[in-house]
């Protein structure tokens, strides 16, 4: 009977191992993101990203707020790009074979938890129009 159990943890334990070997993308892990931002990014974007490192009165362009929305409505796949590659004609480097793929989403997903820390500014009143 113990037998019989314990095969079934380890059936359950391969099928779990093997759908994560799968293909997909890996999702981000924000913990793990966070002492990569804070090594490597916090001292341009600044540690709580809104564009204020130490670095970022000698750069031009500044740095931006990554909580800013012009950056929160970017997708993923945007805002990995521009990790991945570096933007062109700023300080932005390129993160590509510095960090992995899993590090950049980790890095990204805890970019945007800044954004739901923030807290959000209160709903206007309504203006009487409808
Ligand atoms: C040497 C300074 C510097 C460092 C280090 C740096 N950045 Fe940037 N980053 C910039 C600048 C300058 C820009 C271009 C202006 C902007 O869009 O904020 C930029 C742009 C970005 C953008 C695009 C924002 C948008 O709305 O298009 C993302 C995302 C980003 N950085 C993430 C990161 C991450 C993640 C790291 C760390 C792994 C990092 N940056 C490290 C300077 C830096």
């Amino acid at each position: 009977m113990a037998l019989r159990i314990s095969l079934l943890c380890l059936t359950t334990v391969l099928l779990l191992t093997a759908g994560r070997a799968s293909a997909a993308p890996p999702v981000g892990i924000p913990e793990q993101g966070r002492p990569i931002f804070e090594a490597r990014c916090a001292s341009c974007h600044g540690p709580q990203g809104r564009g204020d490192g130490p670095q970022a009165p000698f750069l031009s362009p500044r740095p931006a707020s990554l909580i800013s929305a012009g950056t929160s409505v970017k997708t993923d796949a945007e805002l990995l790009a521009v990790i991945t590659n570096g933007k062109p004609r700023t300080s932005m480097p390129a993160w590509n074979g510095l960090l992995t793929e899993q590090e950049r989403r980790d890095v990204l997903a805890y970019i945007r938890t800044l954004v739901r820390f923030h807290p959000h500014s209160p709903t206007p009143p309504p203006n009487g129009h409808h």
